[in-house]
This record gives structure tokens, C-alpha cells and sequence, in this order.
């Protein structure tokens, strides 16, 4: 079997610049985010993920949160038209990384997706209706996805960047959310759990190899989760999380 891949990208020296939706605005300091996600690139390979960072691109403040710009199955990626104007430009650059792995679909104009609103559980594909992205992407991706059997559903979210903020995928089983933001009732035949309540931003949780990374600002749910039996690492993530992202944004994973 080939050796599976995280793509990447570098942190731009402009993530000052990054866009916010419900986060205010504080200074990040941008060599304490690279040394960051170079820890979580780390991490990223003793899973045995090979790292492949896609082009620079240092005029593009989100850059580094390269989930926004694919939907990759196990048949396809689906490049996306993320919702966010100054992010339109990163995806065609992932896309360069990604067509010798999957046969490429793009979406186009004038619908929006960010791949951190996609949640895919066997063949359902949960599609968050944030504020990046528009209904009118399922008259685009449901003929992409058909085919290949999967449904998707409209996920409904309250004062949330993304789905994924909200709710991840933690074991074949369960999906791990914030009530204060997604209705369980959105998920089939699946197990969930909560976060920590004091801890809203805890639901953004990366699954490798069945283990789970989360960040050291979430001690609770952490611990909640290994009561439960995950088996959890803990990485340093805050200075990357007030450009109001979370672990699952970093990455984009192919195997
Ligand atoms: N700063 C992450 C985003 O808004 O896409």
C-alpha cells in the first residue's frame, strides 16, 4: 500500500491579516504558530502520514488551513470556491498536490464551500450551512458524489466558522459536537458525545490511526475523551487558534 499523505502548507508571514467571523481580533505571533504547526507536522508523520506541503503562498493569510480548499473521497476531490474572497486563491495550488492522487472536480461560481463545512461518516456527507457556504453547492456536489453512492445532508449551525468547529468524527461510531452550536439530531446512526461545556471549541478534533489529537486549550474534553477509552495526544495549538481555526484545518488527508 502507498504511504498515506497530510498535505500541508507553511504559515504565512501576513496570518495577522487572516479572516475572523465570530473571533476578535488578537495579535499572533507568527514564528510561535510555525513552530506550532511544525510540532503538528510531527505529529502528523510518527502517525505515519507523509508530508507533503503545498506551494508558499505568503500573500494568503489562511493559507496554512489548506482543509478549506479540497474534499477529498476515497474516489474523487472535489477543489473547492471557498467563501472567502482572499481565500479563492489558495486552492489552486493544493490542487497541483493533489491530482496525482485523486481524479480532480472543481466547484465553480457562483456557489461557496470550505472543506472545513464537510463531514464525511461511510457514505453520508454532513455539509454545514455556514456563512462560507451556499446551499445552491448541492446542485454541484451532489452529481459529483452520486455516483458513488453518497448522500448528503444540510447541517443547520449556530455562531460557528465551520461544521468542523462544531463537530468531528472521533471513531467509526461517534461524533464528537458542541450543542451550543449543531443539533445532534442533524447525525444518523452515530454515538455523541458533548464536549466539556466550558469548553466550546473542543469539538475540532483530528482522528489518525484512531487516535485522537486535540489541543491543550481543551484539558476537559480531553480528559473526558480518554475516560471514554480514546486513546488522546495533546498538542500546543492556541496561537493558531485565534486565526479561529482548529487541528482538522491544517491538513488535508490522503490515503
Ligand atoms: N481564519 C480562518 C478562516 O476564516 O478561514
Amino acid at each position: 500500500m502507498n504511504q498515506p499523505v497530510a498535505i500541508t502548507r507553511a504559515v504565512s508571514p501576513r496570518i495577522n491579516e487572516c479572516e475572523l467571523t465570530y473571533a476578535d481580533r488578537e495579535p499572533i505571533d507568527p514564528a510561535r504558530a510555525r513552530a506550532q504547526h511544525e510540532t503538528y507536522e510531527a505529529w502528523l508523520e510518527t502517525q505515519g502520514l507523509r508530508i507533503v506541503r503545498a506551494k508558499d503562498a505568503p500573500d494568503n493569510p489562511d493559507g496554512v488551513f489548506v482543509e478549506d480548499t479540497a474534499i477529498v473521497l476515497d474516489e474523487v476531490a472535489i477543489i473547492t470556491r471557498p467563501g472567502a474572497a482572499s481565500r479563492r486563491s489558495e486552492t489552486e495550488s493544493v490542487a497541483s498536490v493533489l491530482k496525482p492522487y485523486r481524479e480532480l472536480k472543481h466547484i465553480v461560481a457562483p456557489a461557496t464551500i470550505d472543506g472545513g463545512d464537510v463531514l464525511r461518516h461511510g457514505k453520508r456527507i454532513y455539509v454545514g450551512l455556514s456563512t462560507r457556504t451556499s446551499d445552491a453547492v448541492l446542485d454541484q456536489l451532489g452529481p459529483i458524489v452520486d455516483p458513488f453512492g453518497y448522500r448528503i445532508d444540510l447541517v443547520p449551525l449556530k455562531r460557528c466558522l465551520h461544521l468542523k468547529s462544531a463537530a468531528t468524527l472521533i471513531s467509526d461510531d461517534t461524533i464528537l459536537y458542541n450543542p451550543a452550536c449543531v443539533h445532534d439530531e442533524a447525525f444518523h446512526h452515530v454515538r455523541m458525545l458533548e464536549v466539556d461545556s466550558s469548553e466550546p471549541g473542543a469539538a475540532n478534533v483530528l482522528r489518525v490511526n484512531d487516535r485522537l489529537l486535540i489541543s491543550s486549550s481543551f484539558p476537559r474534553t480531553a480528559e473526558m475523551l480518554m475516560r471514554e477509552g480514546f486513546v488522546v495526544d495533546v498538542l500546543h495549538y492556541d496561537e493558531l487558534e485565534k486565526a479561529e481555526a482548529g487541528v482538522t484545518c491544517c491538513s488535508i488527508l490522503v490515503s
